[in-house]
């Protein structure tokens, strides 16, 4: 973003409550042109209501936002003119082709006709769905209607695209043909990017990243920065005695160190204990030879996005998966609004 040049996006103490749960909670940010941004945070942190506010498609309680300029409580109409959206849920006519599909939404976007085709078919080649182009969506399985609806997303280059969990249940070689497609948009049209995610390495990809969690955002800044901040290298112990242990390291070593359960934990491989070192190397010898706990093993390794999100919230990511029943009722509700507007 050229330093002097206003955000694509411009967000001021945005707040969203229902009933008692306020799952937006005053939150403040700016995007800038042509930039890939991120909100990362586990499965009820906020980051869908953030996406549909900014969509206009809910109400915020307070604060503001623009987009484009554009304010997205007075001037809904323009802010719609001036984004893309990719859900996750399936909005795909089921009657029709792939191809079709692609073709009907870029109409519907005004995509010059004769650029309508060359782009379903580089759309389509991306998301691995070419020698399906002509059969139709109903006898599509899940996974592949996910990816058509990515295609379909990416079809109108709009000014700012929105992407809600964009690759969530796709196998790995299909993330990184979408995101390679991403990047690439983005240095061809100078496309703003916004996507939510709860992939720590999905997050990677982002220029900043604003970490989210309970409705606000704990830290804000690029991946390398925020990871930064974590310092050092990350020792990861496995004991049955972790709170034991952690008291012991807390006052041999003056570190402050954190247990964190994961799925399978506590069984026979023990509970997890992080703690943060300027040097793996030269600490570990130490550790072993003064500490008294036993330890089943240590893992030694450069701090990630999720130790960011660990340092910052005392949880894992990880640990919440989204839950199905969840993603249900985020889909009915956003149905309603759809239909409401
Ligand atoms: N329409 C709604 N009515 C009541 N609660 C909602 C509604 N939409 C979202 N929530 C709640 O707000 C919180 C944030 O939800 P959401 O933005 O979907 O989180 P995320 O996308 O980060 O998983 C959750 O606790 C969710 O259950
Ligand atoms: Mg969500």
């Amino acid at each position: 973003m050229a330093p002097d040049a206003p955000p694509v996006i411009d967000v001021d103490g945005l707040t969203r409550r229902f009933g008692q749960l306020t799952a937006v909670d005053g939150i403040s940010f700016q995007v800038g042109r042509g930039e890939i941004f991120g909100f990362l945070g586990p499965n009820g942190a906020g980051k869908t209501t953030t996406i549909n506010m900014l969509c206009t498609l809910l109400k915020p309680t307070s604060g503001r936002a623009t987009l484009a300029g554009h304010d997205i409580a007075r001037e809904q109409n323009a802010v719609r003119q001036s984004i893309g959206i990719v859900f996750q849920d399936p909005t795909l006519d089921e009657q029709l082709t792939a191809c079709e599909n692609l073709e009907f939404h870029a109409m519907l976007y005004n995509v010059p006709k004769a650029e309508r085709q060359s782009r379903a078919r580089r759309v389509l080649e991306m998301v691995g769905l070419t020698s399906r182009r002509h059969d139709r969506v109903e006898t599509f399985s899940g996974g592949m209607r996910r990816r058509l609806e990515i295609a379909r997303g990416l079809m109108h280059y709009p000014y700012v695209l929105f992407l809600d969990e964009p690759t969530l249940g796709l196998d790995p070689q299909t993330r990184s043909a979408i995101w390679e497609h991403v990047h690439e948009l983005r240095l061809q049209y100078d496309i703003t990017v916004f996507l939510t995610t709860h992939y720590m390495d999905e997050a990677e990809n982002c220029d900043r990243i604003a970490i989210i969690d309970k409705g606000k955002i704990v830290a804000l800044d690029t991946p390398g920065a925020l990871k930064h901040e974590v310092g050092g290298d990350i020792i990861t112990l496995r004991s049955t005695e972790a709170a034991r242990l952690l008291e012991e390291i807390v006052e041999k070593f003056g570190l402050e160190a954190t247990t964190a359960t994961a799925p399978g934990d506590g069984g026979p491989a023990g509970e997890r204990l992080h703690l943060e070192v300027p040097s793996g190397r030269t600490f570990l010898p130490r550790l072993f030879r003064e500490l008294e706990g036993e330890i089943l093993s240590v893992t030694v390794r450069e701090p990630t996005l999720d130790d960011v999100f660990l340092r910052l919230t005392g949880r894992q990511i990880r640990e919440e998966t989204v839950d199905k029943k969840d993603a249900m009722k985020t889909r009915i509700r956003r149905r309603r609004r759809m239909v409401g507007h």
